[in-house]
């Protein structure tokens, strides 16, 4: 028997849960949290560059997080933004050591943290979990909208308890396509650029709201017809990425590859234009690959 001193020690462990339920019940609460501190944040820090912003909130919130994940998880990875050092270099790291745990949880505690600073209500909390490298639950929040979007693999994807599914466009021409101007400017942004210019003349129109999260969730409402960006972490897109796939559109690399965790530059689309776009970002030189 243990004594009891080491049993006061033991994390509380509540197990009856479903790994989604944890997933909506911590995006929902931290997002209340986010949205309360909107206009109030105390600190702003920066990290790779002078565009790439922090906030005292940021890091609260994924503290949150991680507590809500572990009271029920406590043997799970967890994987959040606010734990890895800036830059590509550590992100990949960071990404190698833990792609092959067992249960993997992946958090972007405010995903649009530029927008949450100046007070532009596009941003959203992002919670995956991974099995073995296999993004197996998706949720994102956003508190603005309260919209809590849901995917499980292999059982679609859902807003608000609503199936949703992809866009129905067939080209470019008629698309309406997200983009992002990253903050990395030295190898990603010019990339973008390059993608941005050549698709600004084929397509209907270009979106840049300011969180890769949030883009991917509206691709998977068919609100945008698909999201590309160079430069992204996986905890940018790990939940939308299956809201994508369950939604029954197409994910991959800027080079057509399959996504696995360590992919960084990613077109995500109705599927119905998906060689279209690739065809125009190799054309444009705007990959990163
Ligand atoms: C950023 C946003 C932005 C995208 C950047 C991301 P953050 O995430 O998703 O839209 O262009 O690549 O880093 O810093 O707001 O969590
Ligand atoms: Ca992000
Ligand atoms: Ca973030």
């Amino acid at each position: 028997m243990e004594p009891s001193n080491n049993k006061n020690k033991m994390p509380y462990v509540v197990s009856s849960k479903s790994p989604t339920a944890v997933a909506i019940n911590a995006a929902a609460k931290t997002g209340e949290w986010i949205k309360s501190r909107l206009g109030a944040f105390k600190e702003l820090g920066t990290k790779l560059s002078p565009q790439d912003l922090v906030t005292d909130v940021d890091k609260g919130a994924e503290i949150m997080i991680r507590k809500l994940i572990q009271t029920h998880f406590p043997e799970h990875d967890f994987l959040g933004e606010e734990g890895v050092e800036p830059g590509p270099e550590a992100s990949s790291k960071a990404v190698q050591e833990l792609e092959d745990s067992e249960y993997l949880w992946i958090v972007d505690p405010i995903d649009g943290t530029t927008n949450f600073v100046h007070g532009f209500p596009y941003f959203c909390v992002s919670i995956a979990l991974a099995h073995k490298g296999e993004i197996i639950v998706g949720v994102i929040y956003d508190p603005m909208r309260d919209e809590m979007f849901v995917a499980e693999k292999g059982k679609g994807a859902y807003v608000h308890g609503n199936l949703m599914s992809v866009s129905k466009e067939t080209e470019l021409a008629g698309s309406l396509m997200a983009i992002g101007f990253n903050p990395e400017r030295e190898f990603a942004l010019p990339n973008n650029m390059k993608g941005i210019t050549a698709l600004s003349t084929r397509t209907r129109s270009l979106r840049a709201a300011g969180a890769a999260a949030m883009h991917l969730a509206y691709v998977a409402a068919g609100r945008v017809t698909g999201y590309y960006e160079v430069g992204l972490n996986v905890w940018d897109i790990a939940a939308g990425v299956l809201l994508v796939t369950e939604s029954g559109g197409k994910v991959t690399d800027t080079k057509g590859n399959p996504y696995s965790l360590s992919t960084r530059h990613l077109a995500a689309t109705n599927g119905l234009i998906h060689d279209e776009l690739l065809g125009v970002l190799d054309e444009a030189g705007a990959t990163g690959l």
